[in-house]
């Protein structure tokens, strides 16, 4: 699919909010469309006359014009993408108008990542890949907006790209992605664009003491990779340290989970494709911010030297862990990897997401980011771009008793906490004892990473969360 400025393209494309006048078209058509109430401009509503003695236009419905949104322009132009994809249509024009608050630059945007979606398609395991759909997009705008446009169209791609390598990476089951090829990967793909990899092997990770994420790796055949991403193109700024949950799968351990609910477990390196990819994104577009993303890769499988339910163990930090569940092992993974950042890495801010907590869909639905936080100002900051990304964000409020029921007895913490402690919030909690007073935010993602059924922009299976989030928050944390 090919995006670019000028006023070609076979089909021209009409966008008409909710109760508009119907324009563009022919007297004779209109009154057809209008006789037969074939089109009311309802968000997505189509109405298209295509083919050899056809007028070749689409009308595309925005919805009520007083509802204009980003989210609402994606998810009118998804509508239109798979009208397109249907009909085949090989070339397209689309005004870009100015609506109400949102420029133009925004507008093409968001046209585009609507739109692109219907291009995503997981097929590497089929014999018979899905026809690729290609078609040349033009936009058509104003003399004077050309440049902003062109610049923008540029970002969104690079962007969506990486949206559709995290998807990837999630959606590749754990017999192909693992920790050593999740770490090539990372490798390979983020030094085409610039970004510095740099992969420690066992050896080296048992000599940084990282004793919680070796405890986890311990029961698998395969052996742990710890991934450091740098994009560091300022002198003399604190990183953004980004962190990802890297289990490659995730078996429950001993605590072994049902087959039900072990089959997508190849999907629990979600945040780590996220950081991943949104490095490349990062680094394509050479954003002017200094991030370092880093990842704990592993596996929790179960062999003769799989750590056990009712372990101590200890951590980087130090710290010592009663292991009350071994199901509970990516905020142990996590809290090695976020206290490496935090130690050594002398950060601004510290985000990490993970696929952490089942607790975490129970209370925001499966739709949703859950977020704990110690800082009301980095909150606002990914508060905001996952509100203008159209990315669901909640923040989970943390009191005195959850931070009371992480603690432990014969051990310092409590990897799991007692039933109706908060479990999505104690999960934050415990992480939180390893970001030595760092300013961070923890996201979780086990709801929305990962869906059987395609919901908003994202298609079924990984839905990319939250790569635009991260892009955006990192592109923008200087500014203001
Ligand atoms: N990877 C899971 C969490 C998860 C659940 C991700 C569903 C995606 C979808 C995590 O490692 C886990 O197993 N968590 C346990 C924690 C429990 C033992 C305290 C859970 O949520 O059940
Ligand atoms: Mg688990
Ligand atoms: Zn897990």
């Amino acid at each position: 699919m090919k995006f670019k400025i000028g006023n070609s393209g076979i089909v021209k494309v009409i966008t008409l909010f909710d109760g508009n006048d119907i324009c563009g078209i022919s007297e004779e058509l209109k009154k057809y469309v209008k006789e037969n109430k074939l089109f009311n401009g309802k968000r997505g509503e189509i109405f298209s006359n295509l083919g050899p003695n056809s007028e070749n236009v689409i009308l595309l419905g925005l919805g009520k014009e007083d509802e204009i949104s980003l989210e609402n322009i994606r998810r009118a132009f998804l509508s239109l993408g798979k009208h397109l994809k249907a009909n085949n249509v090989k070339s397209c024009n689309i005004e870009v108008k100015k609506f109400d608050g949102i420029c133009y630059k925004l507008t093409a945007q968001a046209i585009i990542e609507g739109i692109i979606n219907v291009t995503y398609a997981f097929d590497n395991f089929l014999k018979e890949k899905k026809d690729k759909f290609e078609c040349e997009v033009f936009f058509d705008v104003l003399e004077d907006k050309k440049e902003i446009v062109e610049n923008g169209i540029k970002e969104i791609e690079a962007i969506m790209e990486a949206v559709f390598m995290c998807r990837d990476l999630v959606n590749r089951p754990a017999n192909d992605i693992y920790p050593e090829t999740l770490a090539k990967f990372a490798k390979e793909e983020l030094e085409k664009v610039g970004v510095e990899v740099e992969v420690l092997e066992k050896k080296q990770i048992e000599s940084l003491k990282m004793d919680a994420f070796l405890s986890v790796a311990q029961g698998s055949d395969l052996p742990p990779k710890f991934i450091i991403m740098k994009h560091l193109p300022n002198k003399d700024e604190k990183p953004i340290v980004l962190v990802g949950k890297g289990l490659t799968y995730d078996s429950g351990g001993y605590a072994i989970k049902p087959a039900t609910g072990m089959v997508t477990m190849k999907t629990d390196m979600g945040g780590s494709a996220s950081v991943i990819s949104t490095m490349y994104a990062v680094g394509k577009m050479k954003v002017q911010r200094n991030v370092i993303a880093l990842v704990a890769s592993c596996e929790n499988m179960i062999n003769g030297h799989a750590y056990r339910n009712g372990d101590i163990i200890s951590s980087m930090k130090g710290s010592t862990i009663e292991v009350i569940n071994t199901d509970a092992e990516g905020r142990l993974t996590l809290a090695d990897a976020i206290y490496y950042g935090a130690s050594k890495l002398n950060p601004e801010c510290i985000i990490d997401v993970a696929t952490l907590t089942g607790a975490c869909i129970q209370a925001l639905g499966s739709r949703v980011i859950g977020a704990v936080s110690n800082s009301d100002e980095v909150f606002a900051k990914i508060k905001e771009s996952a509100d203008f990304m159209g990315e669901y964000l909640w923040r989970f409020p943390v009191y005195e008793e959850h931070k009371e029921s992480v603690k432990g007895k014969v051990g310092d913490l409590l990897n799991v906490t007692a039933p109706g402690t908060g479990g999505a919030i104690t999960a934050g909690v415990f992480l939180e004892h390893f970001v030595e007073n760092t300013p961070w935010v923890h996201l979780d993602i086990a709801g929305p990473s990962y869906s059987s059924s395609a919901w908003g922009t994202n298609p079924e299976g990984a839905s990319g969360t939250p790569v635009k989030t991260l892009y955006n928050f990192v592109k923008k944390y200087n500014k203001k």
